[in-house]
């Protein structure tokens, strides 16, 4: 069958990667893609929010199933319009994707089924929060309602942090706010949980974990992630079973409660406090970069498994993993977090030379002619797999020096807490 990647980063192209292996796929259109996704498919310059004209291709290219990979899209309702049309979409609904849209929608839903999580309130207005504030512990962590692309999350050291972080979202920095919500801070070690489910029966789909800090000793901006590796270090048949019986299957069964069935990866972003789970927030799509870290420890086929999702018959498919170690360096644009150049070449990308334990996912690049240019603040993603962690560092660490691209950088320490 024919189908359809929709996004543009490294996630798309790792997705893609694993897709073209599959057996039941034919050809392979991204929407919009990279120049990674350019080289092995058929990029379609088309904006992932205009629906109409991605249902236009679909039905001219014979695309019979979509895969969404970023957020915005579902959180706009694009599995809702695709719903009664003949085409197949991988990707929760608008009301299942309120999970990651509204972090006010999941921590209620965690209140009325017992999930556990921090402590949380929910303020209308900026002088109930700031009357809480006053007899409040620190550090408190303040977080804008919606979706603001990982930044509407403020960890508040004192008082006058956190009335900045109140005055901040009120006055409209992540969208119009009817609320803040402000939460007790859990001390512990994040991990990121995966699963996939059909609606039906759900299946774990591997973890890892992410430096989601821009300087090395995860320090500094928050970014979108700056390297990940996988499978986690704190994962046990232990915590697994708690993750499942007290966060996902309460999770799923809150949604079965509203009529609604979810049909796509979900992502778990855990702080893990002596062994046991608390939810931090939910993600209605794969990771970036855990994706990349993920699928090259993937051993069945891909297309297979979200075409099972999508009819419905993910109990009949095996899913297994290489007992492997996965490790991703991202390399990003000199300045990202914050202001960067773009177009700029990446001149020794052609002449790597790859072994088959490793890959290079795109993430911001644009093939023009036959040269890689940098589009965006992450810009590639060197994964490696090997027995060991270090190991796998040391190989991703001498794929980056072979590039030598001098108008990026990248964090030398991923991984720092599984490498001796
Ligand atoms: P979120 O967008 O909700 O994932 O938050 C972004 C980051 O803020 C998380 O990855 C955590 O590092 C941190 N964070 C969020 N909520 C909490 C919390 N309640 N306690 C401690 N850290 C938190
Ligand atoms: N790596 C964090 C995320 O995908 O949200």
């Amino acid at each position: 069958m024919n189908i359809g990647i929709i996004g543009s980063g490294g996630r798309e192209h790792a997705l893609c990667f694993k897709l073209k292996q599959s057996k039941i796929v034919d050809k392979i259109y991204c929407i919009p893609g990279n120049a990674g996704t350019n080289l092995i498919a058929e990029n379609l310059d088309i904006k992932t929010n205009d629906f109409e004209k991605i249902k236009k291709i679909s039905i001219e290219k014979k695309i019979e199933l979509l895969v969404v990979g970023p957020e915005k899209p579902l959180v706009d309702g694009i599995s809702d319009y695709f719903k009664d049309t003949n085409i197949k979409i991988f990707g929760p609904n608008k009301i299942a994707s309120q999970l990651e849209g509204s972090k006010t929608f999941t921590k209620k839903l965690c209140k009325k089924y017992n999930i556990p999580t921090s402590k949380f309130d929910i303020f209308e207005n900026k002088e109930s929060a700031k009357k809480f504030l006053i007899n409040s512990v620190f550090p408190i962590v303040i977080k804008a309602d919606g979706l603001a692309a990982g930044k509407g999350v403020y960890i508040c050291n004192n008082n006058s942090e956190a009335s900045i972080a109140v005055d901040e979202i009120f006055d409209g920095r992540f969208g119009k706010a009817d609320c803040v919500l402000i939460e007790e801070f859990l001390k512990g070690e994040e991990m990121s949980y995966f699963i996939i489910t059909d609606g039906k029966t759900f299946k774990t789909f591997q973890t890892a974990q992410d430096h989601k800090r821009v300087g090395e000793g995860d320090v500094g901006k928050n970014t979108g992630g700056m390297g990940a590796y996988s499978p986690s270090r704190l994962i046990n048949n232990e915590l697994q079973n708690k993750i499942n019986e007290k966060i996902i299957k309460p999770t799923l069964k809150g949604l079965d409660d509203l009529n609604c069935k979810y049909v796509g990866f979900l992502y778990v972003g855990l702080m893990i406090i002596e062994n046991e789970p608390f939810l931090i927030e939910f993600n209605v799509r794969m990771g970036d970069p855990e994706c990349q870290t993920i699928l090259p420890l993937l051993n069945s086929d891909l297309g297979k498994i979200i075409n099972g999702c999508c009819i419905k018959k993910l109990s009949s498919i095996e899913i297994s993993w290489s007992d492997k170690k996965s490790l991703c360096i991202v390399l990003c644009s000199n300045g990202y977090p914050d202001k960067y150049d773009k177009n700029i070449k990446i001149e020794n990308l052609k002449k790597i030379k790859l072994n088959e334990n490793s890959v290079i996912f795109h993430a911001g690049t644009k093939l023009v002619s036959e040269d890689i240019f940098a589009t965006g603040g992450r810009v590639l993603n060197v994964v490696v797999v090997s027995n060991n962690f270090t190991e796998s560092k040391k190989q991703a660490i001498n794929i980056l020096k072979d590039i030598n691209w001098t108008r990026g950088f990248y964090r030398k320490d991923i991984g720092y807490k599984v490498i001796f």
